[in-house]
C-alpha cells in the first residue's frame, strides 16, 4: 500500500500539528473491510522514529474502551488492521468517518495523534424491511388512486446509497417518487387502469431499488395485490331453456331438472339463490327448486290428464340483488293410469222374444282420458250369448241382437262388457247388464203323446174318468196355460159329447153314458189342447177309446129254432153209418172272443150211446151204427157254453127221428105230442127251399158270368177317377173256430120272413157301385138288384148248413161286386182262413 504518496497533503498538516499540542501527528486513509493483517501505514518511517526508539519506548496504540482495530509492530513500525473495519457500523451516516489513535512512547514520553479515515465501500444493498406487501384493492377502485409503498433502506452513503425504485409489471400501476425535505423519497403506486377482479383477482408487483455504487445494488420487495370483488356481474343462468320430461304420478320428491347459473361476482355478490317466479300459476304446489344449487323437485302431482306441459319461470338472484331468469319447460308423459270408464246410456230391463236381428238394446260410452294407445278403447262381451257389440262411433257402443231371441231357450241374460285400453299395462272395466226376455205366444201346446189309446170294458158306470190327456206349452204364464177342449165329431150319427166329455183343466176324459162293446167297439176323437195367448194356439190329438167287452151275453140257438108247440126233428135213416151228420146246433153268442167261444155238450139223451156233440163244431152226428131195435125218437138236449168268466150257456132241444121213410116219421112223431100239420109244414118248406136254392145257384151263376163280361168292359172308365172307389164298409173282424161272424150271424137271424134287414148290409156298397157300373138305365139295376138279393139270401140259407160254403158265398159276393173289393175281401178271407185252419 502506498501510504507516502496517498497521504502527502495530510502529513503536512499532521506535522504542524503536531508540534502544537503533540509531537507529532500522522493521518491515513483506508477503505472499510480491509482485510486482516492489512497494512494501514509505517508509523515509525512517516513519524520519523528509528525502530529502536520505538522498542525502547515501547511504543502502543491507546484507543481507550473501543474496539482495537489495529495493531502497531513495533520492529517494523507498521500499523496492521486487527480487526475488520465497517464503515457503515463504525460511523453509520456520518461522514467523514475516522479511527482517532494515540500512539504512547515511554522513555521519554511522547505521544502522537494517529487518524485513519476510513472510506466507504458500496457493500450494502438496499433492502426493505418486509419481505413482501400486500393490498386488497377494489375492483371498482378509480384510476389515480394511490397507494403508498414502503421505502427502501441502504446504509451505504454517497453514491452508494439509494438512488432510484422501479416497479413490474406496470400494466395497472406506476411508481410515483416523492423528494422529501430531508433528502430521502417516499415512493408512491398510481393505479392508472381500472381493476377486474374477475379478470385479475391476483396480481404480483415486483419494487425493486437500486443504490448507486459501483457494481450497482438493488433489493426487491414483492407486492401483492388482491382484488376486492364489486358486484359487477349479475348472474347468468347456463341454458336460457330448460327441457324435461316427467311421467304423470311420478313420486312427489322426484327430481326433474337442476338449473344452474353462474355469478362472476365473488362472495355475496357472487352467492345465487334460485326461485319459482310465477308462483301466481299455482306451480309453486307442484315444483319446489331448491335455493341453493337449483334442484327442482316435485312436490304434489302431476297428471297428464289435467296438465300435459308446464312453464316454469326460474329467477336466479345474487345477493347484491342482480338477477336472471330461464324458462324449464317440463312435459308430462302419459302413463296407462285411467281404466276406460262404462257408462250405459240406454238399457231397457227386457224385450220381447223374436226380436229382430241386429237391433239395438243398449247405447254405452266409454271413456279413458289416457291418450294415444292408452285411451283407445274397444270392447267385449261375454262368450255364447247372441249379442254382439259395435263401436257406433268414437267412443260410442251399441249392443245389439245377433239372433233371434227365444224366451224358451234363454229367459235372461247376463251380459258382461268389458272395456280394454291398447296401453301396457292394459287396463280395463267392465259393467253387467241384466236383460229379461219377454214371452210371446209362439209356441201351441204340445201334446204328450201323438196318439192317446184308452182300454174301457163296458158296463161302465157313467162320469167314469177314463184317462187323461196332456199337453204341455213351453210358453210363460197365460201363454203356457192350456185348456182341453172336446173336438165335435160324430159317433154312429151322435155327437162325441154324448159319449165322452174332456175337463178342459186336467184333461181328464170321461165317459158320460155306459158303453155297450157289442154296440160300440171303439171312439175316435180329437181332443185340441188351446193354450191362452192372444191369439191363442192350438194342437190336436186324436184319442181312441177301446171298449172292452163282458161277457154279458149268453150264447144264441139259431139251429134248430125253437118254436113253441111244433116239433123239428132230423131224420137218420136207419141205414146210416157211423159218424152220419145228423144235424148240427148252430149258436152265436155277441160278445168276442173268450166271451164268444162256444162249446157243446150233450146234457140229455134217450140214448147216450147213439150220438154225440161235437165239442167245437156242435155237430150231431152218430157214434154207432143204428140198429132195428134203436127207438124212432129220439130227444137230445144240448149246452152249448160261452168261454167268459162267468160263462153263460144256452140250452136246446134236438129231436131226432130214426127213421127210413117219411110215414114211419110222421107216424112216430104223432106220438110227440105235437101238430103233425106243422111239421108237415116245415119238411115241406125245408125241401121247397133246397130247390129253390139250387134254382138259384145256377141263375145267379149264370148272372155272374154275364155281369163279369159285362164290368171287364166297363173296368177302365170305372177306375179313372179314385174317388168313385166305394166307401169301405166295416168289414168284420176274425172269428175263432167255431163261432160264426157276429155282425154277419146278427144281421142273419131273422131272415126267413124279412129280407130287407138282410139286403140292407150289403146294399150301401152296391147301390154305389151300381151308379158308377151302370148309368144304362134304371130297369137294368133293378132287376140286378132282385137277383143280388135273391143270391145272398140263397148263399146264407147255405151258410147255415154248411160252413164250408161261406167260400162260395164270399167268391160270390165280390164276383157280384168291382175287383178292387174282391182284392180286399180275399185278403180277409185267406186271414180268416188261417184263423179258422192253423
Ligand atoms: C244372472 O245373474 C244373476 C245375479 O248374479 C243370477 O242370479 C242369474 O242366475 C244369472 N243368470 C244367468 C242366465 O246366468
Ligand atoms: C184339429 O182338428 C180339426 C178337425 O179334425 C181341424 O179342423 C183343425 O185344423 C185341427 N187343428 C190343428 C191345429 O191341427
Amino acid at each position: 500500500m502506498s501510504v507516502t504518496a496517498k497521504t502527502w497533503p495530510q502529513l503536512a498538516y499532521l506535522l504542524i500539528f503536531s508540534f502544537s499540542l503533540v509531537h507529532a501527528q500522522v493521518s491515513y486513509t483506508i477503505p472499510e473491510e480491509m482485510a486482516k493483517g492489512s497494512v494501514v501505514g509505517n508509523v515509525a518511517q512517516d513519524l520519523g522514529l528509528d525502530s529502536h526508539r520505538l522498542k525502547s519506548g515501547n511504543a502502543r496504540i491507546y484507543t481507550g474502551d473501543s474496539t482495537e482495530y489495529t495493531e502497531l509492530k513495533k520492529e517494523s513500525g507498521l500499523l496492521l488492521i486487527k480487526e475488520k473495519i465497517d464503515r457503515e457500523a463504525l460511523c453509520a451516516k456520518t461522514t467523514p468517518c475516522a479511527l482517532h489513535l494515540q500512539m504512547i512512547l515511554d522513555n521519554p514520553v511522547e505521544l502522537y495523534r494517529i487518524t485513519v479515515e476510513i472510506t466507504d465501500i458500496n457493500d450494502n444493498a438496499p433492502s426493505f424491511k418486509k419481505k413482501e406487501i400486500t393490498f386488497e384493492i377494489s375492483e371498482i377502485a378509480g384510476i389515480g388512486a394511490k397507494f403508498m409503498l414502503e421505502k427502501a433502506f441502504d446504509p451505504d452513503v454517497g453514491i452508494n446509497s439509494l438512488q432510484s425504485y422501479s416497479l413490474k409489471p406496470t400494466d395497472h400501476f406506476s411508481l410515483k417518487l416523492h423528494n422529501q425535505a430531508d433528502g430521502s423519497k417516499t415512493v408512491e403506486m398510481v393505479l392508472h387502469k381500472s381493476l377486474d377482479r374477475e379478470e385479475h383477482g391476483r396480481m404480483s408487483l415486483l419494487l425493486t431499488a437500486i443504490d448507486g455504487g459501483e457494481p450497482q445494488m438493488s433489493g426487491t420487495v414483492q407486492i401483492h395485490i388482491t382484488v376486492l370483488d364489486a358486484n359487477d356481474n349479475a348472474p347468468v343462468f347456463k341454458q336460457k331453456i330448460y327441457k324435461a320430461t316427467l311421467t304423470e304420478n311420478a313420486q312427489k320428491g322426484y327430481k326433474v331438472a337442476t338449473v344452474s347459473a353462474s355469478d362472476a361476482d365473488e362472495g355475496s355478490n357472487g352467492k345465487i339463490t334460485y326461485y319459482i317466479a310465477n308462483i301466481m300459476d299455482g306451480l309453486a304446489d307442484v315444483f319446489t327448486i331448491d335455493q341453493m344449487n337449483g334442484v327442482i323437485t316435485l312436490n304434489g302431482e302431476v297428471d297428464y290428464e289435467i296438465a300435459n306441459n308446464f312453464q316454469i319461470d326460474i329467477e336466479a338472484k345474487d345477493q347484491g340483488g342482480l338477477s336472471d331468469s330461464c324458462k324449464v319447460i317440463i312435459d308430462v308423459v302419459d302413463i296407462n293410469d285411467n281404466k276406460p270408464s262404462i257408462n250405459v246410456l240406454s238399457m231397457p230391463k227386457s224385450i220381447s222374444e223374436g226380436s229382430q236381428l241386429d237391433r239395438v238394446i243398449a247405447m254405452i260410452n266409454v271413456n279413458d282420458p289416457d291418450s294415444g294407445q292408452s285411451g283407445q278403447v274397444h270392447c267385449v262381451l261375454n262368450d255364447n250369448i247372441p249379442f254382439s257389440i259395435t263401436s257406433a262411433s268414437n267412443n260410442f257402443f251399441s249392443l245389439k241382437t245377433q239372433q233371434e231371441l227365444d224366451r224358451e231357450k234363454n229367459a235372461e241374460y247376463n251380459i258382461t262388457v268389458t272395456c280394454a285400453d291398447e296401453g301396457v299395462p292394459q287396463l280395463s272395466s267392465s259393467v253387467d247388464l241384466h236383460l229379461q226376455i219377454l214371452d210371446v205366444n209362439d209356441n201351441a201346446p204340445v201334446f204328450e203323446r201323438s196318439f192317446y189309446e184308452a182300454y174301457v170294458v163296458e158296463n161302465n158306470t157313467p162320469g167314469q174318468s177314463v184317462f187323461k190327456v196332456k199337453a204341455s206349452d213351453s210358453d210363460w204364464n197365460q201363454n203356457a196355460r192350456v185348456s182341453y177342449i172336446l173336438e165335435e165329431s160324430a159317433v154312429n150319427g151322435v155327437s162325441v159329447s154324448s159319449y165322452v166329455s174332456v175337463n178342459a183343466d186336467s184333461g181328464i176324459i170321461s165317459a158320460v153314458r155306459s158303453f155297450d162293446y157289442e154296440q160300440l167297439k171303439e171312439l175316435h176323437f180329437c181332443v185340441k189342447a188351446q193354450d191362452g195367448g192372444s191369439p191363442p194356439l192350438s194342437s190336436n190329438v186324436t184319442v181312441k177309446i177301446i171298449i172292452q167287452d163282458q161277457n154279458d151275453n149268453a150264447p144264441q140257438i139259431l139251429y134248430p129254432v125253437q118254436t113253441g108247440g111244433s116239433v123239428v126233428a132230423e131224420m137218420v135213416p136207419r141205414s146210416a153209418d157211423v159218424g152220419y151228420l145228423v144235424t148240427k146246433v148252430v149258436a152265436v153268442d155277441v160278445d168276442s172272443g173268450q166271451n164268444a167261444w162256444l162249446s157243446y155238450k150233450l146234457q140229455k139223451a134217450t140214448d147216450r150211446a147213439l150220438f154225440e156233440v161235437g165239442a167245437q163244431n156242435g155237430e150231431i152226428r152218430t157214434v154207432r151204427q143204428v140198429t132195428e131195435t134203436d127207438a124212432v125218437k129220439h130227444r137230445l138236449t144240448v149246452v152249448v157254453e160261452d168261454n167268459g168268466q162267468p160263462s153263460r150257456s144256452a140250452t136246446v132241444i134236438v129231436n131226432v127221428a130214426v127213421a127210413d121213410s117219411f110215414p114211419e116219421v110222421l107216424s112216430e112223431f104223432n106220438s110227440f105230442n105235437h101238430d103233425t100239420a106243422y111239421s108237415d109244414n116245415l119238411t115241406f118248406y125245408l125241401i121247397l127251399a133246397l130247390a129253390v136254392v139250387s134254382v138259384l145257384f145256377i141263375f145267379s151263376l149264370t148272372a155272374i158270368i154275364s155281369v163279369k163280361i159285362y164290368r171287364w168292359k166297363q173296368e177302365r172308365q170305372f177306375y179313372k177317377s179314385g174317388s168313385n172307389l166305394p166307401v169301405i164298409p166295416y168289414y168284420p173282424p176274425v172269428y175263432p173256430d167255431g163261432t160264426l161272424q157276429r155282425v154277419y150271424n146278427y144281421e142273419m137271424c131273422g131272415t126267413t120272413d124279412s129280407r130287407m134287414s138282410d139286403i140292407k148290409f150289403v146294399r150301401p156298397y152296391s147301390q154305389n157301385t151300381l151308379v158308377n157300373v151302370s148309368r144304362a138305365g134304371t130297369v137294368q139295376r133293378e132287376k140286378r138288384e132282385q137277383e143280388e138279393a135273391d143270391l145272398i139270401l140263397e148263399v146264407r140259407i147255405i151258410a147255415y148248413s154248411e160252413r164250408i160254403t161261406l167260400r162260395v158265398e164270399l167268391n160270390a159276393a165280390f164276383f157280384l161286386e168291382n175287383t178292387y173289393f174282391m182284392s180286399l175281401a180275399s185278403k180277409v178271407f185267406d186271414e180268416k182262413q188261417d184263423y179258422m185252419y192253423p
